[in-house]
């Protein structure tokens, strides 16, 4: 919706003007605000700035106030500073409770039985590059077909979120089966749904899962909306998402001696299940039971803590929320991390034989600040209406 930016009336007031715009709405700008945003001074956007609010008088008020021969407005102030601001612009900053940051974008939920989007591996800045991106930031979770099985195949796919997040699983992660496993996924055993990284403050935001090698017998790829399950505990069991939003929970891992494709580690990090965002919307997952360390909640809430967390976890394994895919080779799910839980289910030829239990996916992240900055240009690029709805901010930690 556009927003209508011809201002009816301008009011000068003790803290500083009030604008009422022709479709009715109201907008408060303070007078230390609006000096501390003056045009002169630069451009907070580009950070960009030759002001501080050290040199802000604490006790600045706005003398006089109105629109200039050119369309704009311009403020007088009490130090004799004088001011020019574009209408639009104060619009778009409307600071108002019903204006601010925008709407958050509207996500849908998956269940069992869902079919996601699929793209043929888009060119770079195209429209159905941008599609994808929106795609997962509406469901979570986005199919891409066509891409080269070869390492350089998955950093262009990469390269379509943003950029390539490197940790102590390095830049790529092949998940094959080896001989000496050091994590699960190395084995052929199933891997209940779960968010990587949950140990990281940071865990990734984007995640790409490649199909270099399918195997014969199992090995289908399970994803879970982990933002329908909070929705629906909201619902049925407020008690319990208040804790799961409320209480950080420590995850843990741990690995003394480096192993091939992983650093010695030890990583830790504290934070609740469900995160929200300062406007109570659910904004982030972070559920790993595996690498959940021993509880540190407070012993009063404990017993309470574990059957939310019950809760959640069968609400993580229940097969009507879980949308189960054989993924071929030169196929990679894109998926949110901090949103939507993976696992798989086991595999392995029923007669051991090496050659048919073979499966190779290759794991690549991408932070998530980098994936809505580049959906957030491509927004801008292709004109999308819904530019102005923000995006999760994913799962907090402390
Ligand atoms: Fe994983």
């Amino acid at each position: 919706m556009e927003l209508e930016t011809a201002a009816s009336t301008i009011e000068v007031t003790d803290s500083g003007i009030v604008i009422r715009w022709s479709d009715g709405a109201r907008s408060r700008f303070h007078s230390l605000w609006l000096r501390d945003n003056c045009p002169e001074d630069g451009d907070k956007e580009k950070a960009f700035r030759t002001f501080s609010v050290v040199d802000l008088n604490p006790d600045l008020f706005v003398l006089f106030a109105e629109r200039n021969d050119f369309g704009d407005l311009a403020v007088e102030f009490s130090d004799g500073h004088e001011s020019v601001f574009d209408f639009e612009w104060l619009r778009a900053h409307s600071h108002e409770a019903h204006d601010r940051r925008g709407k958050p974008r509207s996500v849908s939920h998956f269940r069992a039985g869902h079919s996601f989007d699929r793209f043929e591996l888009p060119t770079h800045g195209s429209a159905e590059h941008c599609d994808l991106l929106e795609s997962v930031a509406e469901w979570g979770v986005a199919i891409v077909t066509g891409v080269p099985g070869d390492e350089s195949g998955t950093e262009a796919l990469a390269r379509l979120l943003g950029r390539v997040r490197e940790t102590d699983f390095g830049r790529l992660f092949d998940i094959v089966t080896e001989p000496e496993v050091w994590t699960l996924s190395q084995s052929g055993l199933a891997l209940d749904p779960h968010t990587d990284d949950p140990y990281r403050y940071t865990p990734s935001g984007a995640s790409i899962l490649h199909c270099v090698e399918a195997s014969s017998f199992g090995g289908d790829s399970i994803v879970v909306d982990g933002f329908g399950i909070a929705a629906d505990l909201r619902d049925d069991e407020p008690d319990m998402f208040d804790l799961l939003t409320e209480t950080s929970v420590p995850f843990i891992r741990h690995r003394t001696e480096s192993v091939d494709q992983g650093e010695d580690v030890h990583l830790l990090a504290h934070g609740p299940i469900i995160s929200l965002d300062r406007d109570y919307e659910i904004s982030g997952i972070r559920f790993h039971e595996r690498s959940l360390s021993p509880l540190d909640v407070a012993p009063e809430i404990m017993g309470d803590y574990y059957r939310s967390l019950i809760r959640f976890a069968k609400d993580v394994n229940d097969p009507s929320r879980a949308v189960v895919f054989r993924l071929q080779p030169g196929e990679a799910i894109v998926y949110d991390n901090q949103r939507v839980l993976h696992g798989r289910t086991a595999f392995g030829a029923p007669d051991g034989s090496e050659e048919a239990g073979r499966r190779h996916l290759r794991l690549c992240t991408i932070d998530r600040d980098q994936f809505h900055s580049r959906l957030r240009r491509l927004r801008a690029d292709h004109d999308r209406p819904k530019a102005n709805e923000r995006l999760a901010s994913g799962a907090s930690a402390s």
